[in-house]
């Protein structure tokens, strides 16, 4: 796995250290601190937590912290099951979600939690995703037709909804995308791989009839072309997604219109 850096215009130094809890199974956690509106710089707080008295999964230790050390750590959550993607963040030098990695899953004495990778930093462990949330936006996820709408519900067969698997469990927590080298340089402009994941979900949904004004928005030497098949995304991705096969499907549809 690729070593991940810090978000822009870091520079980090070593922050506080706080109390260690007391216990027999005391885990270090350095923790990436920032409050931009404080106008100082990010650091590594480390706090030490007894692991007896404490959940599982590295979401369990960041309540831990936050309700019973230091209240102002920040950091988004929501579901605790892994499926609103709200807690995605980078653990051990890996993104991932924090509700699903089990604490016993993280190799080395101390865990390391930052934001997930290459966004601006709104605070502590909480990324900016406003350009990530537009560029989903931009391929309109939704469905396109053009004949009169059914009085019930749209037809599928079972074959055409099975098109459908490995792309519609995409919970756009956007682990894949950041941990992307293409997407790290050029975010502005490539789509990114969870994007480009759910761009191809509508391609290849047997309702959808704007297949190619969706092409046409994609044939782009920037929004689609500088995926380089690098393959962090399917390395990273928590739900065992691929995006990097639906990358290279769009390309092999975009070939086969052509
Ligand atoms: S493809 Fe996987 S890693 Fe990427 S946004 Fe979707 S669920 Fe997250
Ligand atoms: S809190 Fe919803 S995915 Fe982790």
């Amino acid at each position: 796995m690729v070593q991940l850096t810090l978000p822009k215009n870091s520079k980090i130094s070593k922050g506080k250290v706080w109390e260690s809890e007391t216990g027999t199974r005391i885990k270090t956690f350095k923790i990436y601190r920032y409050d931009p509106e404080g106008g100082g710089q990010p650091t590594w707080d480390t706090y030490k937590i007894d692991l007896d008295d404490c959940g599982p999964m590295v979401l369990d230790a960041l309540f831990k912290i936050k309700n019973e050390i230091d209240p102002t750590l920040s950091f988004r959550r929501s579901c605790r099951e892994g499926v609103c993607g709200s807690c995605a963040m980078n653990i051990g030098g890996r993104n991932t979600l924090a509700c699903t990695k089990g604490i016993d899953e993280v190799a080395g004495a101390a865990i390391t939690i930052s934001p997930l990778p290459h966004l601006p930093v709104v605070r502590d462990l909480v990324p900016d995703l406003s350009n990530f949330y537009a560029q989903y936006a931009s391929i309109e996820p939704w469905l396109h037709t053009t004949t009169a709408e059914p009085e019930k519900e749209w037809h599928q067969t079972p074959e055409d909804r099975d098109r459908l698997d490995g792309f519609y469990e995409c919970i756009l927590c956007a682990s894949c995308s950041t941990s992307c080298p293409s997407y790290w340089w050029n975010g502005d402009r490539y789509l990114g791989p969870a994007v480009l994941l759910q761009a191809y979900r509508w391609l290849v949904d047997s309702r959808d009839e704007a297949t190619s004004e969706r092409l046409d928005m994609l044939e782009d030497p920037f929004k689609l072309y500088r995926c380089h098949t690098i393959m962090n995304c399917a390395n990273v991705c928590p739900k065992g997604l691929n995006p990097a096969k639906a990358i290279a499907d769009t390309k092999k549809m975009m070939v086969e219109r052509a």
